[in-house]
């Protein structure tokens, strides 16, 4: 297993590119599967969890061809494609069971896998299952796998989420592209990867129009061919801002336009942070003295991410005074906590909130990676607690960050890859 050797304290300084966004990715390349014509996707990202989605869609009968440089892929689907998604493939990416509305709304069945838990929490599927029964997918659940089948096309419907989420707002809105009628969403999030994944199928045909979040989806008989280069990850532009604040660093953000991370722009800004924007260019002068924040929520967009809540949770290590992050989305993502204490760190966690006492200096250790934004920030944290860190699982960080450590020695960070 691959592991992370860090020396620090560094600052990080120059210039760094934003990759295109693993979540805006998976949904896209995942409604594919309603197209019989080609698609041709520019931008992805080079991590494990796009390499995942390309396999479950071969494995179903869709004709992938990655470029040499594997940021363009051109998918082209025959006729009859396989419905079976194996749990093999779903269980290393619960972004899997967006296949699932693609699949009803095309080929009318689906044997699809339950994507089961991972670390940062239970992660249900229920508000999926129930839209997608509204719109007349029937199911059941046998031996972990979720056996679907509609009766002919999907019906467009008026449904509310129970509650706010990604994942089912996007199975949704892939669903009912091919829905016959009307289907309204309402209670939807609308992170910029959702909005992204209705650009790509509007630019392919389909009629979809959002009023807040309400979204409005027309049902068409079948999508066009089209062309589409996938929006920046706006996670890993927002840790790289982190990293910036956090080491008095000096960084160019390229390939993101501020207004999509505006609000973890604005609390950089109040921990001291020197921020000035242009285009699609993002410029961070770390503070000298990291102000502490006293209330830091993780929430839906536009809120403050929970992708990005380890990082920050970091940077309040390194604040003078004390700060409180209370995690709203999931329900056990504070597994980096253990880990940032064995630096030294000083942090209290009860349920869903952890309570930072900062400006405490932090010494490297030995470190475990969790789930894909723990171990980004336990890179932050060795990159600026003294001496040598040791990272270990970093295929965690492989799922999402593409090749990271390149980046990060570019702007200066004494970080090396080796195997184990
Ligand atoms: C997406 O996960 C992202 N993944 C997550 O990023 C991100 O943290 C999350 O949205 C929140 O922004 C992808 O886009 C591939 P949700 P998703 O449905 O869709 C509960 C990363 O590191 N819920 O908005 O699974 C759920 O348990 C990943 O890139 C139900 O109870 O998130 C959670 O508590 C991590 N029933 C809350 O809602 C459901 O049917 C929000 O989940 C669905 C969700």
């Amino acid at each position: 297993m691959q592991k992370f050797l860090i020396n620090g304290p560094c600052r990080v300084r120059g210039k760094v590119s934003i990759s295109g966004s693993k979540n805006a990715s998976l949904p896209i390349l995942a409604s594919t599967l309603l197209f019989n014509k080609p698609i041709i996707l520019k931008n992805l990202p080079r991590v494990r969890d796009i390499m995942t989605m390309l396999n479950l869609l071969k494995s179903l009968g869709s004709n992938v061809v990655l470029s040499k440089d594997r940021k363009t892929v051109k998918i082209y689907n025959k006729k009859k494609l396989k419905t079976f998604a194996s749990y093999s493939l779903v269980k290393t990416m619960r972004g899997s069971i967006l296949v699932l509305g693609a699949l009803v709304a095309k080929f009318h069945k689906s044997k699809t896998s339950l994507p089961g838990g991972c670390l940062i929490g239970a992660r249900p599927v229920n508000f999926h299952l129930s839209a997608l029964k509204k719109l007349g997918m029937n199911y059941e659940i046998k031996d972990g796998y979720i056996i679907a089948k509609s009766e002919g096309p999907l019906l467009g419907k008026l449904i509310k989420f129970p509650k706010i989420s990604v994942g089912a707002t996007e199975n949704l809105i892939i669903a009912a592209c091919l829905a016959k009628g009307k289907t309204i969403l309402k209670n939807c999030a609308i992170e910029p990867e959702i909005k992204d994944l209705t650009n790509f199928l509007n630019s392919a045909g389909a009629n979809i129009q959002w009023n807040g979040r309400i979204c409005t989806i027309k049902g068409v008989k079948s999508l066009n061919q089209t062309k589409y280069s996938v929006m920046s990850d706006r996670i890993e532009a927002g840790t790289f801002c982190v990293a910036a604040a956090l080491t008095k660093g000096n960084l160019e953000i390229k390939n993101l336009n501020a207004s999509i991370i505006k609000s973890e722009l604005d609390l950089l800004k109040k921990v001291g942070a020197k921020i000035s924007f242009y285009k699609d260019r993002i410029f961070v002068k770390g503070p000298k003295k990291i102000k502490s924040i006293k209330i830091i929520n993780t929430k839906e967009y536009p809120g403050i991410p929970t992708d990005l809540q380890a990082q920050l949770m970091v940077l309040m290590c390194k604040a003078n005074g004390k700060s409180l992050i209370t995690e709203n989305i999931f329900e056990n993502r504070f597994m980096h906590v253990a880990e940032l204490q064995r630096l030294g760190a000083k942090i209290n966690v009860k349920n869903n909130k952890a309570i930072i006492e900062g400006g405490n200096n932090l010494k490297g250790a030995e470190l475990m990676s969790s789930d894909l934004r723990a171990s980004v920030a336990l890179v932050l944290a060795a990159i600026v607690s003294d001496g040598r860190s040791i990272i270990n699982r970093i295929y965690h960080l492989d799922r999402g960050y593409e090749k990271i450590e390149n980046k990060l020695i570019k702007i200066g960070v004494k970080i090396k890859r080796v195997n184990k």
